[in-house]
């Protein structure tokens, strides 16, 4: 079986082979501390070997739960936010036909759409209102389980799931995946005696898309997640290799913070398949969350091309050249579909008749490549073979792995993410939640100036 592939060669026009070789001993040092779990950040290492301790059983009670809601729902609502979310997003989006949801036969599939992962009232209306004549479920996702922004679109959505569905067929349908012991959605799930799933406590959220927090609402979808969690240990294999050159996840964080060190202060996620949309959001809390403090970190950024060539492609091309690009690409897509050929050509097109629609995409690939490199900007690539299960998971734990590495090299504690508590401490103290009086005080004061 093929693996992923990263290619930095059209990185050395702008970093030096010798100073990335320097690397070597560095990232040793890093991946010996994750294994180790002596470095910052050590109660969050539980995604390491996560994909390759995943049991048979685990992943059967994942199934079976999933086929419940399957035969159960119509819709299914995944509430959750950030890592709660983003993981089980993309890799929904990225296997799922891009019209279903207009579709009116499913397959079975019950149709997934998200909520608790922002607090727009016009987007929790609509929602409330699309599920109010249909046979829907809820995967209820949060660590901590007391995250606003989820616990206030599952208190709407279990009001309404039990008032149109009834409180016992709402015990059947409602999921929740949380911690074992702490928080409201752990309250809430055992006194209601719904199915739960267990978050480790020494997993991360962004890190989290290979326990329950992904694969359940994956399976809901009617995704293989066997085949995800196993290309995610063949890559946690591949990725265990002590050398740089063939280790893609450790020249991956060696190269980017070259790149970094030699003022490419911001990178930009590359793809040209719109299904990675969200796979590229996943990635960017990924990199954010974990590089973005000390007053340090590579700024992730993405854009999905050529979609946003002709929006962004200007500034990519002749902005500051502050940038650096990491395309990833598909090689072969699912689908073939050949441009006819017109007799009257009158839209000018026949000299691709007969070509396939991806050689012209492939084309418009290596024509950036080679336009933005001459425009100052290097270029990552990681190619993979095909838009499917497997090699989404090993592109998780390649790019999960990397970050890992990638933290350390920096010199910061990959794993935690202090700066997300400022808004919510101010938003509470707005709110008058209770233990927030002081905080209260103070910000109004500060208003007031
Ligand atoms: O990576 C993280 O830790 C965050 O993005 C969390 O996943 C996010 O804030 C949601 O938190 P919770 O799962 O506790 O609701």
């Amino acid at each position: 079986m093929e693996n992923i592939k990263l290619n930095i060669e059209k990185t050395l026009d702008f970093i030096s082979k010798e100073n990335l070789a320097s690397y070597e001993s560095k990232v040793r040092a890093c991946m010996e501390t994750l294994e180790k779990g002596t470095g910052l950040g050590n109660d969050f290492l539980g995604w390491l070997h996560l994909p390759s301790s995943i049991s048979k059983e685990h992943l059967a009670d994942l199934k079976a739960t999933a086929q419940v809601l399957r035969e159960n729902c119509e819709v299914v609502v995944v509430a959750g936010i950030g890592g709660s979310y983003l993981g089980a997003r993309a890799v929904i989006e990225a296997m799922s036909d891009s019209f279903a949801w207009l579709k009116e036969k499913k397959e079975g599939n019950p149709t997934i759409v998200f909520a608790g992962h922002n607090i727009g009232e016009d987007y929790l209306y609509e929602l409330t209102s699309f599920l109010k004549d249909k046979k829907f479920g809820i995967i209820n996702i949060s660590k901590s389980g007391t995250t606003t922004e989820t616990a206030l679109a599952f208190r709407l959505l279990k009001k309404q799931c039990e008032d149109q569905r009834g409180k016992e067929m709402a015990r059947k349908v409602i999921v929740a995946v949380t911690d074992a012991k702490k928080g409201a959605a752990r309250v809430t799930a055992d006194k209601e005696g719904y199915k739960s799933f267990i978050i480790p406590d020494n997993v991360g959220g962004r890190f989290s898309v290979l326990t329950p927090v992904g694969l359940l609402p994956i399976a809901v979808a009617g995704i293989d997640i066997d085949q995800l969690v196993s290309g995610a240990a063949d890559m946690e294999k591949v990725c265990a290799n002590e050398n740089l050159m063939e280790n893609p996840a450790a020249l991956y964080a060696a190269t980017r913070n070259e790149l970094y060190k030699n003022g490419k202060k911001i990178e930009i996620l590359v793809n040209y398949q719109p299904k990675l949309h969200y796979f590229m959001e996943w990635w960017k809390q990924l990199y954010g969350e974990s590089e973005g403090k000390d007053n340090k970190g590579i700024y992730p950024s993405s854009v999905d091309f050529s979609t946003d060539l002709h929006s962004m492609g200007q500034w990519i091309q002749e902005g500051e050249r502050t940038i650096f690009e990491t395309v990833v690409s598909v090689a072969t897509p699912n689908h073939e579909l050949h441009v006819p050929s017109d007799e009257e050509n009158l839209d000018g097109l026949n000299f691709l008749a007969g070509k396939r629609v991806d050689e012209v995409n492939k084309m418009a690939e290596l024509g950036t490549q080679l336009a933005h490199v001459d425009g100052g900007v290097p270029n990552l690539h990681v190619s993979v073979p095909k838009l499917n299960e497997y090699y989404l998971g090993q592109l998780i734990y390649f790019f999960e792995k990397a970050c890992g590495i990638s933290g350390y090299l920096l010199e910061v504690n990959p794993f935690n993410q202090p700066g997300v508590e400022a808004y919510k401490k101010n938003m509470f103290a707005l709110l008058n939640k209770p233990g927030y009086e002081e905080a209260s005080k103070a910000i109004q004061a500060r208003l007031k100036k």
